[in-house]
């Protein structure tokens, strides 16, 4: 069921405050690039795409208020406003590669004024925000096709509408299956410290009326002896050339045990989640958080004081424990370094609409 994430309207980028879900649904007005980095940052827009188009927007928020025509002054406006929304999150690549898509405008427009300049720009970011609609919806309908009637699926942290534009990769998947009639059911891991699972995962879910459990991070093993899970579906935040996944922090440890119960493991993202640029996982940055996401609980203590604490908010799942990746263009499956190479490397022109099924 499609929930508006994210969304251009008139001169602002409004966006719901996911730190206030499941309680409240309240959006915010990001009308300068300051508010669009502390919603990044603060996890009020979160999910890799989601960063993504942010960032493009948050670009359109910086460069709002620019009076004159030096079209000098501009560029380094644009410049400047991409390189401070590029320190707000480390590990989704989406983030980067959406900034890059934004400053490539200027280098395509070496003769355009201000006006057109700014035109272009939101140009861009308007085919990055429609972009993710249609290719969130490729992936769910190719990932669909692994959805079988009396399936149980598992999932964790939040890969949904609200980590997209609208829709979704791991759990667009469960919508697209429910489109095409398939009765299935799906647990979501809470997902510690944040409870992306619990409060997001399950909110999105429920609201679409997809029979939906809530387990802690902790039970998954035990369910996956009881044979109670049928498939794993987990979003990504970085693929690297060879196939390592980031993804949030949990979801490594999920592998592992897909690997020893025999259960298929996929990891669900669109081509802005590779980076070809590294060989392995070994060299996505992850993300370190505030000691207090641990210590604290709605800002009550659940923790003694000064305990050291360690929060790394991603983990790196090895190719090798993969099924496959779905994707945009089909199911990419080992060896990961040939296929993802010869799919994602694809001009952009044969990109989402092009059928193909396991590739
Ligand atoms: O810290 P978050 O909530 O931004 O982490 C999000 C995830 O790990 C998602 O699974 C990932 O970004 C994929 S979203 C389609």
């Amino acid at each position: 069921m499609a929930i508006a994430t994210i969304k251009w309207v008139r001169d602002c980028a409004r966006i719901i405050d996911q730190t206030k879900l499941p309680n409240k649904l309240e959006y915010i007005c990001c009308r300068d690039v300051d508010t669009m980095w502390h919603a990044i940052k603060r996890l009020s827009v979160r999910g890799a795409p989601a960063i993504g188009v942010a960032a493009a927007f948050g670009v359109l928020s910086g460069i709002r208020a620019f009076k004159g025509q030096d079209r000098g002054r501009f560029v380094k406006l644009v410049y400047d406003t991409c390189a401070y929304l590029a320190t707000s999150r480390p590990t989704a690549v989406n983030l980067f590669n959406m900034l890059a898509r934004m400053k490539a405008v200027i280098a395509r427009h070496p003769q355009a004024n201000v006006d057109q300049l700014n035109k272009a720009l939101h140009q861009e970011a308007m085919d990055i925000f429609k972009e993710d609609q249609k290719v969130c919806r490729a992936i769910g309908d190719h990932g669909a096709a692994l959805i079988k009637n009396g399936m149980t699926a598992l999932t964790v942290c939040n890969a949904g509408a609200l980590a997209t534009v609208d829709y979704g990769t791991a759990l667009g998947v469960f919508y697209s299956a429910q489109k095409m009639g398939r009765k299935f059911k799906v647990f979501s891991c809470e997902t510690r410290p944040l409870l992306q699972g619990a409060r997001l995962t399950c909110w999105e879910l429920m609201r679409a009326k997809i029979d939906t459990t809530l387990i802690c991070d902790n039970m998954a093993a035990t369910l996956m002896r009881q044979k109670k899970i049928g498939i794993i579906f987990a979003g990504a935040d970085r693929i690297a050339a060879n196939g390592d996944a980031a993804n949030k922090i949990g979801t490594y440890m999920l592998a592992v045990l897909a690997k020893h119960h025999g259960v298929p493991f996929y990891i669900v993202a669109p081509k802005s989640t590779f980076d070809l640029n590294i060989k392995s996982g070994a060299q996505i940055p992850i993300e370190e958080r505030k000691p207090e996401e641990i210590t604290h609980w709605n800002g009550i203590p659940a923790a003694p004081r000064g305990v050291k604490v360690y929060n790394p908010a991603f983990d790196v799942t090895p190719a090798r424990l993969i099924h496959g990746i779905v994707t945009e263009y089909g199911i990419i499956r080992a060896p990961y370094v040939r296929n993802i190479k010869n799919i994602i490397s694809r001009p952009k022109e044969t990109s989402p609409g092009v059928k193909v099924k396991d590739l």
